[in-house]
């Protein structure tokens, strides 16, 4: 039986989901007796992530309120003086897509060297561009994959595990195989991480560590189960990893969004059937929450950027005294 489209509303079922647009930063005050152009965080990166290559609002009436105003390199500390992650080794995995796309634009701009890793080696360069930092291919539930990389970095402050794998598929119509596929990538995946990233971190005595949870680890949904159970899992790993690594120094968190408009969404089995269904993508999106940067935030799904700033909150300094949370970005869905 194919994932209906019922099953998918039930999953969406009562989401609030929603989010902040503009982000539009306080320093439109004014400065040097002139007043600023008003711009947003977004505003330093040519286009936001979802918008980079990515087809995730293709077909949809995009009015972003992605403004470029600046240019050139002033662009990039046009008001922020503090580059949160100069001199930090961050890797990402899950690093082409979605959220670990976003996570790499932004850490790129905040000063990281970026290890971009992902199944989709080509897609993790493509997120680095230019930036410091290098392009690998990293399959997370290979340990093989792991040891080798761990092998080539002499530094390693941040580790942010986003990679993951979704399905929609009834408890009894999944197969082991099946359920072994999405445990592998989105349980084992951060197990090895975590497994190789904590000891180079301990060379420093110092690191954050911030995985990708999920809503689905929180609140359950018919068609969810292997997702869900992994998710579950990863907010309780994440607890138990902070406890061994305080007396390390490395902090280790999680984030657990709800729906986000990205690519993971076309792979579900229902999407082509709803999209065929809505009679366009754009009529799709909204079906499962609304992807229209004109809604206020919290009407619609999140956008990766949204997901990306909470994971650079916690990667940072700036979250100091936080480890074993879970960040819930969830637009109130579980609330
Ligand atoms: N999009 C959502 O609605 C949503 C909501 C909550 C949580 N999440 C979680 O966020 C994380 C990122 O998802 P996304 O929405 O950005 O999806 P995405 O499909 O856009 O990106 C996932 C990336 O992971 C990579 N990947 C998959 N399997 C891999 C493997 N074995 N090894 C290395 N890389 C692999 C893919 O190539 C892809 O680049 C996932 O863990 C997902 O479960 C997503």
């Amino acid at each position: 039986m194919q994932f209906g489209l019922g099953t998918m509303n039930a999953l969406c079922s009562g989401h609030p989901l929603a989010h902040e647009v503009a982000f539009v930063h306080p320093a439109e005050a004014e400065s040097n007796g002139k007043k600023r152009r008003p711009t947003c965080r977004r505003q330093r990166w040519d286009q936001p992530a979802h918008l980079l290559g990515g087809d995730e609002l293709k077909g949809y009436p995009c009015k972003a309120n992605i403004r470029s105003h600046s240019s050139g390199s002033r662009r990039l500390r046009d008001y922020t003086e503090r580059v949160r992650l100069d001199g930090k080794v961050a890797l990402i995995t899950g690093a082409a897509s979605g959220i670990g796309r976003a996570v790499t634009h932004l850490f790129r701009q905040e000063g990281a060297s970026v290890i971009a890793a992902d199944l989709d080696q080509a897609g993790a360069a493509a997120a680095l561009g230019n930036g410091p930092g290098r392009a690998v291919r990293l399959d997370v539930a290979a340990e093989a994959d792991w040891d080798s990389l761990a092998q080539t970095i002499d530094q390693l402050d941040i580790l942010v595990a986003s990679a993951g794998i979704s399905a929609a598929q009834p408890i009894v119509e999944t197969s082991l195989a099946d359920w072994r596929r999405i445990l592998s990538v989105n349980l084992d995946g951060v197990f090895l991480g975590l497994r190789y990233a904590i000891p180079a971190m301990r060379k420093n005595s110092k690191g954050s560590i911030v995985l990708v949870a999920s809503a689905s680890g929180i609140r359950a949904a018919p068609g969810a189960g292997a997702y869900s159970a992994s998710k579950a899992a990863v907010r309780m790993l994440v607890r138990t990893a902070a406890l061994e690594c305080r007396p390390h120094g490395i902090r280790v968190n999680s984030v657990s969004p709800a729906g986000v408009v990205t690519p993971i969404w076309k792979t579900m089995p229902f999407w082509q059937e709803l999209v065929q269904q809505k009679g366009s993508e754009a009529a799709a999106w909204d079906a499962l929450g609304g992807a229209d940067p004109a809604l206020p935030s919290i009407q619609r799904m999140a956008f990766p950027e949204e997901i990306a700033n909470a994971i650079l909150f916690l990667a940072s300094e700036e979250s100091a005294h936080m480890t074993g949370a879970d960040l819930v970005i969830d637009g109130g869905y579980t609330a």
